[in-house]
């Protein structure tokens, strides 16, 4: 399409958006936290609908402008996915922290725009339980994602896919039951990963072979009765792993390892029960 065409189909789907009603403006508090400078949402309330047009406005500080914005913050609001606008308006954004704001999904490409993001945190919704195919792909810097106390149940084979620089990923306190095998595999340079508090009941042994750099590893409190034989076998640097409090070992479970051969040993009972580890997982969910 020619660039002037280009614009005026645009305007005229802006102008018919606007028309309708779908187009929301949102304010923003800039203000100073520390040494960063970021901008804050409190009791935002943006429809659950990815088509709006969305535009995000409020006066900076002196001196300030939108590629100043280093941190952005949504708390107690109302927002059902993650605005691409946050990015797109922000691009220099590091870190971005929603909690308690009604989030129920990280759809796909939702970090398309978020190139300098290092720290993500998702907490504390219960209305959050999916996150989408490459949900995160574009957030090449990203080192943290805080993902705990959601209700997260479905996370699709490639919603971590491109992050290869990430190194703390938390899910702790959701509803896992299944995790595709592949989900991780992208995660080259992972450090720690912590599934505890969730409903797993088997590890397929390749759900980690990629992993080689995996320092700490928590699945405590699971329901998992069953371990692919060869799961720890490419976890060279594995230091620390809690399995407490799952069906195939007691309680006086040994926490820190000292080398993978012992983790064999003592794990025996897990491996002894074969089971399949496909059960009914709804990939409708993202469409
Ligand atoms: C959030 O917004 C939706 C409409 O998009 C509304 O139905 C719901 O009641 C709101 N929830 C809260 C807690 O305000
Ligand atoms: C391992 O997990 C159990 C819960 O099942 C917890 O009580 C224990 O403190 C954990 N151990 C370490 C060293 O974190
Ligand atoms: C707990 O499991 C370990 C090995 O997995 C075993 O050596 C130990 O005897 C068990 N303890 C109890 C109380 O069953």
């Amino acid at each position: 399409m020619k660039p002037v065409i280009k614009f005026i189909c645009l305007w005229i789907l802006t102008w018919l958006e606007v028309a309708n009603g779908q187009s929301v403006d949102i304010v923003c508090s800039y203000i100073f936290i520390g040494s960063q400078y970021m901008c804050s949402f409190y009791g935002l309330e943006v429809p659950n609908n990815e088509q709006y047009h969305v535009t995000i406005s409020g006066d900076h500080m002196h001196g300030f402008s939108d590629y100043n914005v280093q941190r952005l913050q949504v708390w107690s609001s109302n927002v059902s996915f993650v605005l691409p606008q946050f990015f797109t308006k922000f691009p220099n954004v590091e870190v971005f922290d929603i909690r308690s704001s009604g989030l129920e999904r990280i759809q796909s490409n939702a970090f398309m725009n978020a190139g300098n993001l290092r720290i993500v945190s998702m907490i504390d919704d219960l209305e959050f339980i999916a996150i989408y195919p490459n949900a995160f792909l574009g957030a090449t810097k990203l080192e943290t994602i805080s993902l705990n106390d959601n209700n997260i149940q479905f996370i699709h084979e490639s919603a971590f896919n491109g992050l290869t620089s990430l190194k703390f990923l938390y899910l702790q306190n959701n509803k896992i039951s299944y995790l595709p095998t592949n989900v991780f595999s992208s995660l080259i340079s992972l450090d720690t990963l912590d599934l505890s508090r969730n409903f797993l009941t088997t590890l397929d042994e390749r759900l980690l072979s990629n992993n080689f750099r995996l320092f700490t590893l928590s699945i405590e409190s699971n329901q998992i009765s069953s371990i692919g034989r060869n799961f720890f076998s490419n976890l060279f640097e594995l230091l620390f792993l809690n399995l407490s409090g799952n069906e195939c070992v007691n309680d006086s479970w040994v926490v820190d390892v000292a080398s993978s051969n012992e983790i064999r040993q003592s794990l025996f009972p897990c491996y002894n029960y074969p089971k399949t580890s496909f059960h009914g997982y709804n990939h409708e969910i993202y469409s």
